[in-house]
Parts: C-alpha cells; structure tokens; sequence
C-alpha cells in the first residue's frame, strides 16, 4: 500500500488536506493577490476571497503570465461591490494536483494597457524560490514588461502626433467600480486603472529626456508644451461688490510636467492645500503616515486694502489629476462651499472637475448653511452673499491632449 503513496491523488482521502487563503484584489483597490505566491502540498485547497473590483483567477503558464493556459482553469469575472460585507463576497477554490509550478493572473483588461496582470496582479503554487530561472519575480517582472509594452503602445496611440486623440473612453474595461466616499453617504464615480511608466520624450529635435509619468487607458501623451514649462497664475479669493469670492480663478486647468502654478491670494483668508478626488476637503494622506502629505501653502491674511498680493508656487511633476482646495473653515469651510481647484482633471471623464467640486459641497457643505455670518478677516461670508462659482466650461480638448507626464 505503501507504494500508492507517490501516487497523488490516491492518498487524498487519507491524509489532511490544508486550506490556503488568498485575497484577491488588495485594500484600497490594490492590483493584487496576497499572498502572492505559496507552497501546498497535493490534495491541499487554495481558496480565493474576491474583494471589491472585479477580478479574475486565471492559469497562465510561466512563458505567457497574461493569457489563458489551454484547458488552465478560469473563475470567471468576479464583480464585487464595494460595500459588499466581507463574509457574502464570491470565493473560487483550485485543489491542487502535484508538486507542479502553477501561475495564476488577473484578466481584467486583458490586452489592454490597463490590464490588470500588466500591471503585476499574478500569484503562483508551488513555483521555484530564489534566483530560478522560472521564479516568482521572474513571472511578475515579465507580466510587468507585458503591461510596460501595452501601455506604451497605448500612448502612441493616442498622442497628437499620431493624430489620434481623444478620451474616447475611460479606462477602458478598467475602470473600477464606483465606491463609496470614506465619509457621507455619497457614490463617488470610478477610477482608472492607472500604472507608472518610463518612457523618452522627443519634444524636439535638441529636447529628448526620459519621462516617468502616471498612464491610464486614453491617458494623454507626455510632451510638454516647452521644455522649460509655463507658468499658469491662479487668482485665489478676493472681494467682488462686497462679496467674499470663494473660488479660484481659473478653477481648473491644464498643466504639463515642468510647469509652475502660481497662486495668488487675493482678499481675504485662504490657503491652498492638495487633496484627492474621493476625500476634497482634507489634505491629501493626512490619514496615511506612510505616503508623503499632500503640499500645502500657509494661511495668506490679505486685507482689504492691499495692494500687493503673497504668491506660493506648485511645480507640476505628474499628468495625472492633482486636486486642491482652500482649507479655510471660520467661519465656514470653502472647500464645502466649493472653493476648489484642479490640475489635469480629465473634462471627458466621470471624475471631471465639476464632478470633484460637487462632491466638495455634498461632503462638506454642511456648515455653509449653518453658519452664514462672520467677522473674522479670514471670514467669508459677512453677508447672506456669497459668490460661489459652478464648473466652467470644458477645456479644449487638444490643451488636455498636450498633459501627459511627470518628468523626474
Ligand atoms: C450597495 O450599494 C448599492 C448602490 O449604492 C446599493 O444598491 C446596494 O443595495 C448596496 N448593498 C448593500 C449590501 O449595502
Ligand atoms: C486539479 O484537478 C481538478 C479536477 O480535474 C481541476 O479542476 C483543477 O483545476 C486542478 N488543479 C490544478 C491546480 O490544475
Ligand atoms: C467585469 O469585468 C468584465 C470584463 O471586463 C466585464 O465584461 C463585466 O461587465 C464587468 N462586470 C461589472 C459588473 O462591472
Ligand atoms: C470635511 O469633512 C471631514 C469629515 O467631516 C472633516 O474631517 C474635514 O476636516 C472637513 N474639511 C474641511 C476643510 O472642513
Ligand atoms: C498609504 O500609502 C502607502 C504608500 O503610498 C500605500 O501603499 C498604502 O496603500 C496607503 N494606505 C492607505 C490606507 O491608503
Ligand atoms: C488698510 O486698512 C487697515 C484697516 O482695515 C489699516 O489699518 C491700514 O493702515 C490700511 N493700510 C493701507 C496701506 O491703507
Ligand atoms: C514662483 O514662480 C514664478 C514664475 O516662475 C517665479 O517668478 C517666482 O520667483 C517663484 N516664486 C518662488 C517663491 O519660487
Ligand atoms: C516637483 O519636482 C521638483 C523638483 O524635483 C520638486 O522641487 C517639487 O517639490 C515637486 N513638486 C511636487 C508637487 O511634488
Ligand atoms: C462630469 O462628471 C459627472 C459626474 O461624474 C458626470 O455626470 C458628467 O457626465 C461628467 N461630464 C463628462 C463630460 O463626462
Ligand atoms: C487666517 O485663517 C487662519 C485659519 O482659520 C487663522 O488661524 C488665522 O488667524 C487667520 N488670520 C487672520 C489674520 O485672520
């Protein structure tokens, strides 16, 4: 009987099957299984926790880490919601046959430069340790390279240059689902898929760099209008009829890597601090001692009479949407009240800039109305008057095709 024991299988019955846990899809929406790779001996079960996105268990093989295997197993796309409780999301469950390396991906996006396993979502059985030829990095690496080349091939596509051009859509089959805002009950629309690449800008003929900048499906190109960039001035606040302005002037614009935004605080009380998308009024990680704090200027108290007007620069490093707002909250917040700004907010996309500011005043605007008067020179509103400014008009398409990178 002993003999039967190299068998596999036959011996499944008689011993302790273990079960594996793997999490697919990481906090925060991270591109990830977690574990990323684990050893189980034949006849154990690896079960998979789908958590929020919309994921797949799919087998490659080590030579082809984003593409089904022939006759490799395949969950399914896996949808979760992001309110789905833990205990209801789906589970998926692959017993494990032999010693064999077994390969794992994600095909959400598949062939596309927002593939998820392009982006490094792959996990293994069993698979080589150490330097290995067939290692588990040596897998994630050439899935990685597989998602470097979707991606570039993605931004010639759709560079001006290439006459192509448009955000024809927003992250193709990646978006992710819409979520919950981390506070007040408010949707907030998704977010693209987006991935770091490297890659050398020709701006012309004497301007050739390497560029590393945030790209997502229809993400613009990464050529800068100048290599010395351009400066953008930003009117922040002032007074207009004896009305407080609670807005920055423009509100939004388009800005290259290289550029500087100077802000001019005008009137008033202000501040301008970086945020994010989901979460407007607060400064950007201030909940996350691990990620750099988002810039923030001081407070600038300017008074009525001024004649000369405290600048504070932002230098633009990234193609990707950056967000703002003024951080004043005596006697009311500005940021509630929409006093918001962005750089490189997508107009064609769900989360355009008037997408950001209304949910600036869902998430915020509460203490507006409870609390209309003050006196304090950083004091908005002395009046019932406010002069509030909704989103203006869609920038120019070809401008926003011209954002693209953050140059280190
Ligand atoms: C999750 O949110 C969606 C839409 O916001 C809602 O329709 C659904 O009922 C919610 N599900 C749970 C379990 O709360
Ligand atoms: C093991 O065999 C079962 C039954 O044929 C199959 O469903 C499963 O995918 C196999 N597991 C692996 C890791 O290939
Ligand atoms: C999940 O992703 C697949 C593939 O991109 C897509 O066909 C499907 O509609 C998605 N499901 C949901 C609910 O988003
Ligand atoms: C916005 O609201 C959140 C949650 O109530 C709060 O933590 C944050 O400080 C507010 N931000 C401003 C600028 O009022
Ligand atoms: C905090 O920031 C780090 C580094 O950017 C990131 O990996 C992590 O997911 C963030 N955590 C949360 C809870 O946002
Ligand atoms: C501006 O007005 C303040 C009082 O509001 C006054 O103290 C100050 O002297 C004035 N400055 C100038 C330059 O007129
Ligand atoms: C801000 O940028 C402007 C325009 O480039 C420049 O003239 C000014 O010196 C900068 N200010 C600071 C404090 O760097
Ligand atoms: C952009 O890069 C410059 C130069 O490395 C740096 O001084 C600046 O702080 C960066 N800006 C942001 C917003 O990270
Ligand atoms: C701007 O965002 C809002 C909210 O997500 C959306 O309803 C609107 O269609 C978006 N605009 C464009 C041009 O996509
Ligand atoms: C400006 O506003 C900040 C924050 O509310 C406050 O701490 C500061 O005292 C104000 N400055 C003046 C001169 O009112």
């Amino acid at each position: 009987m002993f003999a039967s024991l190299s068998l596999g299988l036959a011996i499944l019955p008689f011993v302790v099957a273990k079960i594996h846990d793997v999490q697919v899809g990481g906090a925060n929406g991270l591109l990830e299984y977690s574990p990323e790779a684990l050893s189980a001996a034949v006849g154990d079960q690896v079960v998979f926790h789908f958590n929020p996105k919309n994921h797949t268990v799919s087998q490659s093989a080590f030579a082809n880490p984003c593409g089904l295997k022939d006759g490799g197993f395949h969950s399914g796309f896996m949808p979760v919601a992001a309110n789905t409780s833990v205990d209801t999301r789906p589970t998926f469950t692959v017993t494990v046959n032999d010693t064999q390396p077994v390969w794992v991906y994600c095909a959400q996006a598949a062939g596309t430069a927002a593939s998820h396993c392009g982006q490094g979502m792959v996990f293994s059985i069993n698979c080589p340790s150490g330097d290995a030829p067939n290692s588990f990095d040596n897998f994630k690496k050439a899935a990685k390279a597989i998602g470097a080349s979707l991606v570039a091939a993605a931004a010639s596509a759709s560079s001006p240059a290439a006459g192509g051009g448009g955000y024809g859509g927003y992250g193709g089959g990646a978006a992710t689902p819409a979520a919950t805002a981390p506070y007040g009950d408010v949707t907030l629309p998704p977010a693209p898929s987006a991935t770091v690449v490297t890659v050398p800008i020709t701006l012309d003929s004497t301007s050739v760099w390497t560029t590393v900048y945030t790209s997502f499906a229809n993400s613009p190109a990464a050529t800068p209008a100048a290599a010395e960039g351009v400066v953008h001035t930003i009117k922040v606040g002032g007074v207009a009829n004896g009305s407080p302005q609670l807005f920055f002037d423009p509100d939004h614009i388009a800005a290259a890597p290289r550029d500087t935004v100077v802000f001019q605080f005008l009137p008033k009380n202000h501040s301008v601090v970086q945020s994010s998308f989901a979460d407007p009024c607060r400064q950007l990680n201030a909940n996350n001692a691990s990620a750099p704090l988002g810039a923030a200027s001081p407070f600038f108290p300017v008074t009525a009479n001024a004649t000369e007007f405290p600048t504070w620069n932002f230098t633009v490093n990234d193609t990707a949407p950056q967000w703002f707002f003024c951080q004043q909250a005596a006697p009311a917040s500005h940021c509630g009240a929409g006093m918001v700004f962005a750089i490189n907010a997508v107009d064609a996309s769900p989360r355009n800039f008037s997408a950001y500011q209304s949910l600036a005043k869902q998430l915020n605007g509460t203490k507006l109305s409870a609390s209309a008067s003050g006196s304090g020179a950083g004091a908005a509103p002395t009046g019932g008057a406010l002069s509030l400014r909704v989103g203006s008009g869609a920038s120019a398409m070809l401008t926003l095709l011209a954002i693209g990178a953050a140059l280190l």
